[in-house]
């Protein structure tokens, strides 16, 4: 079975070609870092624009780095949310014309499911799995017990950890996006010089709060002496706070596996996912719980944990084998919870 994956809903555009057999026969992702860079973040019109201006030329790549025609495919899938609304219309808009020219069957993916089920693809793990899925977008905790069939254990009431490295990194003048320059600047580091907090630590349950650890951010650099940054207070803060968000996803994941397994006490895995999964010493960090918890961890490789055409493909693979396949009237969902059943997250006033 092949399926062609299209992903548009944030700032890649990309395009995959997968086998049922797990094998990788094309995988294109262009970035539109340029094109956000003068913003410092995500601009919607933007990225809707760029996604219409480059996704056929993606796509018609993948399809000749596969070597194969449009009729050798099986079916379409494309992310059908959530995410950027614009950047998603052309994705499902492109892939329900590859539909209707070939028909074959269209499948809208939900871009959450997609990074959920990214370490089926990589790593053949089994259900049930408890997943840390960590994106720009999004900081959750949830059991994966089968194709559709989540529960959440945790969320964010405010910021997600990847917004929160965007943030800092923008506060401190280093660049965009800043994961991986907050990653590489806290390198150069010293972790212990400035004091910021653990936002949710120590608390019950598995929720995350970022918001606090940020604001603590902004206040230390406008105390530093003359307001001046040097390299060295950028290492220090960027170190401290990707110490702090260790501390943080430790301890959460730590009470997920207490629950995770009260719910499935023959589920063993951690599953890591979404962009910040990408971070060497949070992935450090999470393998150190893993060890002391007896859990194996499963964290997909870095180019299948960004943004990707690849997890989409798979994600219709998964639907595509349980007959789950959409119609041309699918409408793009801007908001698609994995757990429709999860309660809203709520602290300090703060509903997410
Ligand atoms: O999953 P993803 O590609 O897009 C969303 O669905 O959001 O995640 C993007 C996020 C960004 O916030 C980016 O700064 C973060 O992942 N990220 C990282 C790293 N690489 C990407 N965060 C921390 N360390 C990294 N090395
Ligand atoms: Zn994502």
């Amino acid at each position: 079975m092949l399926v062609l994956g299209i992903e548009t809903s944030c700032d890649e555009t990309a395009a995959a070609v997968v086998s049922d057999d797990r094998t990788i026969l094309a995988n294109r992702v262009l970035s539109q870092i340029e094109e956000h860079r003068p913003y410092g973040g995500v601009v919607p019109e933007v990225a809707a624009r760029a996604h219409l201006d480059h996704l056929d030329g993606i796509i018609q790549g993948a399809m000749d780095d596969a070597g194969l025609s449009f009729d050798a495919l099986d079916a379409v899938a494309a992310t059908g949310g959530p995410g950027l609304i614009g950047g998603v219309m052309v994705g499902v808009m492109a892939a329900k014309g590859i539909s209707l020219a070939t028909e074959r069957p269209f499948i809208a993916v939900n871009h959450l499911e997609a990074h959920a089920l990214s370490a089926r693809l990589s790593d053949d793990i089994a259900f049930p799995y408890l997943l840390l899925l960590v994106s720009g977008g999004h900081c959750q905790l949830l059991c994966v017990e089968g194709v559709g069939t989540y529960r959440r254990l945790g969320t964010t009431v405010d910021d997600a950890l990847g917004e929160a490295f965007d943030k800092t990194a923008k506060m401190l003048g280093i660049g965009y996006p800043g994961g991986p320059a907050v990653e590489a600047a806290a390198k150069a580091g010293d972790p212990k010089r400035f004091s910021l907090p653990r936002p949710m630590i120590g608390r019950p349950g598995c929720d995350f709060s970022f918001s606090g650890l940020k604001t603590s951010i902004r206040q230390t650099v406008e105390k530093l002496p003359l307001g001046a940054l040097l390299d060295r207070d950028v290492a220090d803060l960027c170190a401290g706070f990707q110490a702090a968000a260790g501390d943080v996803l430790a301890d959460r994941c730590r009470h997920a596996i207490v629950q995770f397994r009260t719910l499935h006490p023959h589920g063993n895995t951690l599953v890591v996912a979404g962009g910040v999964a990408a971070n060497s010493y949070l992935r450090s960090r999470v393998q150190d719980l893993c060890e002391a918890e007896a859990m194996s961890l499963a964290i997909p490789p870095h180019h299948l944990c960004t943004d990707n055409g690849a997890m989409v493909a798979w994600a219709g693979i998964e639907k595509f084998r349980l007959g789950q396949t959409d119609g041309l009237d699918f409408a793009p969902r801007p908001r698609w919870p994995l757990d429709p059943n999860a309660p809203p997250a709520a602290f300090a006033g703060v509903k997410a």
